[in-house]
């Protein structure tokens, strides 16, 4: 278990490059933690089979305080699953990103996580009436197709994240699933650790918190959005929790931190998986084609490029088989990675106050 988990780690965790909350943000807020140096780690599983699940169509009528909540695509690929059920992939997407679910198929298909006892699931909420590229219509062809698509009625923005977010694990709850002895645990959450992190106060920046959303001046350690693993009977009392707090949109600050800290579970620390560079993922992929090294980082931004989540994980799936060396002394990539600049510019700037000479 520990050594197969060992190996299907980056392959699991690499199918989640984008999740969540907008890159730059985090990646700043990655940029300056340290990275913790911890060797060794147990990979929990969060689910196993799945008996009598309940049909995902039933309306669950309340979502925390949205009232009128009802799915408009309804995903049954859990349902339909033929071998057991080891793990859940909820993978956050806007739905107007279609390019990058099929990114996502294409990096590595339903049936092949199906022949690891994975499922993977989209979720998405409505269109918002700005949205002239994709139509309902199509998204439910997508559907018809794929069958992965769990689809709120609430409108995709932002600012209902959290929506999102708790349909994901309110989804979680409706499969039904035994525990398998490592992760019979109720505090599973494990990720990259944000400690004590600011409220952004800058009322120009995407992020703005005022201090009536959140007046303390730290948010409690909370796990970054980009990926974070848990199990049913955690994400079931976060849920409750949740419903009985008053809302706050930054999801994974929110679920991971604020709620957590209530119910007193404890963060399982993993910060070596993650890079906050899309450089280095990208060097990775050549390393892998080039010498078979290990990647040192499981989960990192793609730098908005999709073909690279394709790549990456279609090279790192020889290390699942075993055919992959460690990196030699000396070949670490921050030794070696040379690579263009990737990552783009936040959206968000910060003011600059400079004295000009009139003209
Ligand atoms: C839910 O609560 C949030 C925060 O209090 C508020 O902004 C939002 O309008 C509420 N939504 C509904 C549907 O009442
Ligand atoms: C969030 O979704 C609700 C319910 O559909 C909608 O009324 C609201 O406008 C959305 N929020 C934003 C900021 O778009």
């Amino acid at each position: 278990m520990r050594m197969r988990g060992r190996r299907l780690l980056p392959i699991i965790l690499s199918l989640l490059l984008i999740v969540l909350l907008s890159l730059c943000y985090f990646s700043n807020h990655l940029r300056d933690s340290s990275q913790s140096r911890k060797n060794g780690f147990l990979l929990h599983l969060p689910l196993e089979t799945k008996r009598n699940p309940s049909n995902p169509n039933t309306p669950l009528s309340n979502l925390l305080n949205l009232t009128d909540f009802h799915y408009l695509l309804a995903s049954n690929v859990c349902r339909k699953a033929k071998r057991e059920l080891l793990a859940v992939l909820i993978v956050t997407s806007y739905a107007g990103h279609d390019a990058l679910r099929s990114a996502h198929r294409q990096a590595i298909p339903q049936s092949k996580l199906e022949e690891m006892g994975l499922r993977r699931v989209f979720l998405l909420a409505a269109l918002p009436s700005r949205e002239h590229f994709i139509s309902q219509d199509q998204l439910a062809s997508e559907q018809n197709r794929f069958g992965d698509l769990l689809q709120g009625n609430f409108i995709e923005d932002y600012r209902n994240l959290s929506y999102k977010h708790v349909m994901g694990l309110k989804y979680l709850e409706t499969l039904e699933v035994r525990e398998p002895g490592l992760a019979t645990s109720s505090t599973l959450l494990s990720g990259y650790v944000l400690d004590a992190k600011p409220p952004i106060r800058l009322r120009a920046n995407k992020w703005y918190v005022s201090k009536k959303e959140y007046p303390q001046a730290l948010y409690p350690a909370y796990l970054s959005g980009w990926l974070y693993v848990t199990n049913v009977p955690t994400a079931e009392r976060i849920v409750a929790e949740a419903e009985r707090m008053s809302f706050f949109w930054i999801d994974d600050t929110w679920l991971t931190g604020v709620v957590r800290t209530r119910l007193g579970i404890p963060l399982e620390r993993h910060n070596d998986w993650f890079s906050a560079n899309a450089e280095f993922i990208d060097c990775c992929v050549r390393d892998l084609k080039k010498h078979n090294y290990e990647c040192e980082y499981s989960v990192g931004p793609n730098g908005g490029d999709d073909r690279l989540l394709v790549e990456f994980l279609h090279n790192v799936e020889k290390c699942y088989f075993d055919e992959c060396v460690k990196r030699p002394v000396g070949k670490s990539l921050k030794e070696t990675c040379l690579a263009a600049a990737k990552s783009r510019p936040p959206k968000h700037g910060f003011p600059e106050i400079k004295a000009l000479r009139l003209r």
